[in-house]
């Protein structure tokens, strides 16, 4: 089983943490402020999940990254290589609190993110939803939540669908960075928000 690290504590990081959570999944969850900072949140997440530093959750195999878009290059510098590991791409190219869409150049988000991580293997997912949805039971309405990926690297994609799979989402692969990134991009594609449920 693959070792699981989180960069990024708020609304996403939380939400998928608490996926990972109510399926005994262990993570170390990071932040800017450092381990102290999460003491009574790791607490209320259960006993998988630790704290810990930027660092700690940039070593392990997966590693989830969401943080506000403009804080990304301060998240991401200085960390160890990243040498072939999983990293998931779960962020979105526009900030609060004034929302307004980062200028990428015509490029695909995730293609920008995957600059700042040579050496990485970058899934994009667990981007599309809003985090309360994330965060809730994936079995819903008779079904499970849909949840999408995409990436360039069969190998990782397939281990982020069996991640999905385990934590009780149903996973639909939307093909490379290049086209299923942009559709489940916010903003820019048509995926985001769509709370989809997979019956049967
Ligand atoms: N909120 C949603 O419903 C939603 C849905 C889909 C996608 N997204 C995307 O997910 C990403 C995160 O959004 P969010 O709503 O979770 O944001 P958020 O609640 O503001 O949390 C951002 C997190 O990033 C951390 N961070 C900032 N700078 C850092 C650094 N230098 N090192 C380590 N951690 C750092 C912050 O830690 P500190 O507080 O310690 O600084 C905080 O835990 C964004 O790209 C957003 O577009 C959000």
């Amino acid at each position: 089983m693959s070792i699981i690290g989180i960069i990024g504590s708020g609304a996403i990081g939380t939400a998928f943490a608490t996926t990972l959570a109510r399926a005994g999944i262990a993570a170390t969850i990071s932040n800017s402020r450092g381990p102290d900072s999460l003491k009574e949140q790791v607490h209320a997440l259960g006993s998988s999940i630790k704290a810990g530093t930027r660092e700690q959750a940039a070593r392990a195999d997966i590693v989830l990254v969401a943080v506000n878009w403009g804080k990304l290059p301060a998240a991401l510098a200085g960390l160890p290589d990243w040498d072939n590991r999983i990293i998931i791409d779960a962020n979105n190219p526009i900030e609060a609190p004034l929302f307004k869409p980062v200028d990428l150049k015509g490029r695909v988000s995730s293609e920008v993110f995957a600059d700042l991580m040579p050496g990485a293997r970058v899934v994009k997912a667990f981007n599309h939803l809003r985090a309360e949805i994330l965060a809730s039971d994936p079995k819903a309405d008779g079904g499970r939540r849909v949840l999408f990926y995409s990436g360039n690297d069969n190998a990782a994609k397939a281990e982020v669908a069996a991640l999905i799979d385990r934590i009780g989402f149903v996973g639909i692969d939307l093909g490379s960075l290049a086209v299923g990134g942009k559709l489940a991009q916010f903003p820019g594609g048509p995926l985001p928000n769509q709370n989809l449920v997979k019956v049967g």
